[in-house]
């Protein structure tokens, strides 16, 4: 195990005041979201919108590392240079998400498990050689009436756990993502129940599979109530369920939580960040941000796909980036949002 490299890799990406930018949409999300503002999604296309995020200025202020797909790895700037070269010029880790999406699970209705472990070990290989410095795999779990079964959040932890073996073979630092939707109308104690369960066995399977903790970190869901939940909460309530739960199952030696906003807005992604960095009691853990919507939405939006939109949408998103990281240590307001 190369404990060197990954040592490096997870002070650079825990900074204090930084956090991750999740811009490792497939293929078909990408596609979705530039159509959600109305632009087609072509090869070309899509390295235009990368390259408008990487290259926005000083977002090293507050990103300390980005998450590409594959493609985007492989990609080059305008001016030639190849995208994880861009980012780690400017003292961003480049990392790649290494799972191949979801499928249905044979017998249990509604449950998904995530593919992508054959063959991995080889894909780790040619993206080390490209710069990656750490990857993502994501599990997902939908809530729903007898759902998640406990044979899918087994099977899921297993692979999770598969994943963050092998990339530590390589000295990749694994991005453990075990996301359980905030779809439905479930209330936050059913969120709750449902976290605790998948990351009670997801540390389990880490610990069977003797992956090292001090070299991983976790890309868990906050503890939310369900979108169409009538009952919704406060920062300060989700805050406390979220770390509640941590504190029952994610061990110490995990140095670092950065969590995706899975659908919120990107208002309150930063709001219920900063309340989890305010609020008291044992946290011994980094709790930082890896989002993709809640750091993008506003900018892709702003950006439509026009060249003469560019410097504004790269605004928007250093906005969006400066502002989580303020949560990050807990020095946010909401009355920063119209300053
Ligand atoms: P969101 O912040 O949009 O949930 O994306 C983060 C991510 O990487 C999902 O896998």
């Amino acid at each position: 195990m190369q404990v060197s490299a990954m040592e490096r890799t997870i002070a650079e990406l825990t900074a204090p005041a930084k956090g991750i930018l999740a811009a490792d949409e497939s293929s078909g999300t990408i596609e979705k979201r530039l159509r959600s503002v109305g632009v087609q999604s072509t090869e070309a296309v899509r390295r235009n919108y990368r390259e408008l995020l990487f290259t926005a200025p000083e977002l090293n202020l507050y990103v300390s590392g980005v998450i590409l797909y594959e493609e985007t790895l492989r990609q080059s700037s305008e001016a030639g240079t190849p995208f994880p070269q861009l980012l780690a010029a400017q003292g961003i880790v480049p990392g790649i998400k290494v799972d191949k999406g979801t499928q249905a699970l044979a017998n249990f209705p509604g449950d998904k498990f995530t593919q992508g472990l054959d063959g991995l070990t080889d894909r780790l290989a040619g993206y080390k050689e490209l710069g990656a410095r750490f990857a993502k795999w994501r599990a997902v779990f939908t809530i729903g009436d007898g759902i998640p079964s406990h044979r899918a959040i087994a099977v899921n932890a297993d692979g999770l756990a598969r994943y963050a073996a092998i990339c530590q073979e390589f000295g990749i630092v694994p991005i453990v993502e075990p996301e359980v939707l905030m779809d439905g109308s479930h209330d936050i104690a059913r969120c709750a129940e449902v976290t605790e369960a998948v990351l009670e066995r997801v540390f389990h399977a880490l610990h069977n599979h003797r992956v090292a903790l001090e070299y991983m970190l976790l890309k868990p869901n906050m503890v939310l109530p369900g979108a169409d939940c009538p009952i919704q909460a406060t920062p300060e309530q989700i805050a406390a369920a979220t770390l509640r739960c941590f504190r029952r199952t994610v061990p110490v030696a995990v140095p670092g939580i950065c969590f995706l906003s899975g659908g919120q807005s990107d208002e309150a992604a930063t709001a219920n960040l900063n309340a989890m960095n305010v609020c008291t009691g044992a946290k011994p853990w980094q709790l930082s941000f890896s989002y993709g919507r809640a750091l993008q939405a506003p900018a892709l939006k702003a950006w439509h796909g026009e060249a003469a939109n560019k410097m504004a949408s790269q605004q928007i998103l250093l906005k969006r980036a400066r502002l989580n990281s303020l949560a990050r240590q807990g020095k946010y307001s909401a009355s920063m949002e119209v300053a």
